[in-house]
């Protein structure tokens, strides 16, 4: 063979070469600048493309959380290593590159035994790969993959594991594009939300307020202009209602300042042991008239001799109360509502029930948040701002317990919590 020849021999070779990198650059340039409007399809186009580039037939970014290996995205689709997959961290062959945060390739694992025994050479056969690290976000997200079932002729050369970490920045860059912008619609969501329930608030609040206010003004006005002569029962009686109005007023806005304090984080709970058996016959007092009037029976059915609970008494009050205010005013003529307690260990636990109205299931998961009611229209049945439940739900929160709620439509409403016992060590 003449020197001239193996020169231009030389020359196609390296041309071909050449030819065959640009031909690479080509197509990760191709998969890495496209717009995806979805993730899944950036996913499968740089596994596509890294497949090819590396000439190994399946590809797969696995996510890694808490040592286990989620796969999110895999090709070819018939390959057993499907998305949603996980395995721990250790037994696939990407450990090693993500824990080293560095490219890992192998072209025969069957001449390295550290790889022998993980399942994916083992059990599915694999025997080179190459996994690079993804980062995301400036942490370590998982990694890209590549395998095949047949052991690699060639080594993998240098140019090749640039253009897969290339790859795999890229991917990072796309999963972090996708994150924030996942942040931003929830954000926006969320905004949306509290701007709705301002309006609602706004809204309700409005009907809440104009309505004692309306009533003050014209009674007061009545007795201010002695519209009804020198009848002065009749000015009494308005007097009465102007003072009811005016309570109901201050309650209102109570319950509104302690609602935002509860949020801010600056209710300060004034915890002190009491009798809750002589709470609740005070309760029970001040809801009396009202039960009356609505033909509701109100009963309670607290033991005797009970050890003092630990809590903030005004709190407590203030929570059944409300829960009995709500027992009655969703209730029907003839329907009863009882508070119950019962010893649990340290604990004691209480529960206002009633037979009344009950609640669809659709409204509970709302319902025990700022203003939401179940039947929220303008043209709503009872009066109320909506803040009640929610209220007690804060109130109870930080004595550290729960609200628990089960209602029926038709069967009435059962609101459940429990609070500690004084001393905490009382026998049982
Ligand atoms: N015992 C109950 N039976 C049936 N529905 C109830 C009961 N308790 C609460 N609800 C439903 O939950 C909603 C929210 O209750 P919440 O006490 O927070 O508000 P409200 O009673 O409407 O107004 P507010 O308590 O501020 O005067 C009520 O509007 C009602 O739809
Ligand atoms: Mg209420």
């Amino acid at each position: 063979m003449s020197a001239a020849s193996v020169g231009s021999r030389g020359r196609r070779t390296a041309g071909a070469q050449l030819a065959d990198f640009a031909g690479k650059v080509k197509r990760i340039h191709e998969a890495t600048t496209r717009r995806y409007e979805k993730l899944d399809e950036a996913f499968e186009q740089i596994i596509g493309a890294g497949c090819e580039v590396l000439e190994m037939p399946i590809g797969l970014i696995g996510q890694v959380s808490n040592d286990v290996f989620t796969i999110v995205a895999a090709r070819p689709s018939q390959d057993p290593a499907r998305p949603g997959l996980n395995y721990p961290l250790a037994e696939t062959l990407s450990s090693e590159a993500f824990r080293a945060a560095t490219t890992v390739a192998c072209t025969d694992v069957a001449s390295r035994p550290e790889f022998h025994d993980r399942p994916s050479h083992r059990d599915r056969g694999r025997r080179a790969f190459l996994a690079t690290p993804i980062w995301v976000e400036g942490q370590l997200y998982g990694t890209l993959t590549f395998t095949s079932t047949e052991r690699r002729s060639k080594p993998f050369d240098q140019q090749e594991i640039d253009l897969i970490e290339m790859l795999a920045r890229s991917l990072g860059d796309k999963i972090s594009a996708n994150v924030i912008e996942r942040r931003l619609v929830a954000a926006k969501l969320e905004a949306e939300a509290a701007r709705d329930a301002k309006e609602m608030f706004l809204a309700n609040m409005g009907h809440e307020l104009r309505t004692p206010l309306n009533a003050i003004i014209g009674f007061s006005e009545i007795i201010k202009d002695q519209v009804l002569g020198a009848d002065l029962d009749r000015y009494r009686t308005y007097a009465a209602d102007i003072n009811e109005c005016g309570r109901h007023l201050l309650t209102l806005i109570n319950d509104i300042l302690d609602m935002s304090k509860i949020h801010l984080g600056k209710y300060d709970l004034q915890r002190a042991p009491f009798d809750l058996k002589r709470l609740v016959g005070e309760c029970l007092q001040v809801m009396t008239t009202r039960a009356e009037a609505s033909f509701i029976d109100l009963s309670e059915e607290v033991p005797e001799g009970l050890p003092p609970v630990d809590a903030d008494r005004r709190a407590i009050r203030q929570v059944l109360l409300n829960l009995l205010s709500n027992g009655i005013k969703f209730s029907e003529p003839g329907d009863r509502v009882r508070i119950v307690a019962s010893r649990s260990g340290d604990r004691l636990r209480i529960g206002v029930q009633d037979t009344g109205n009950g609640i669809a299931a659709a409204d509970l998961a709302r319902i025990g948040h700022p203003f939401e009611q179940a039947d929220s229209g303008l043209s709503r049945r009872h009066e109320g701002a909506g803040l009640g439940l929610a209220l007690c739900r804060g109130l109870i929160e930080l004595h550290g317990s729960r609200m628990r709620i089960e209602s029926q439509v038709g069967n009435g409403t059962s609101v459940a919590f429990d609070l500690p016992l004084a001393g905490g060590n009382h026998a049982r």
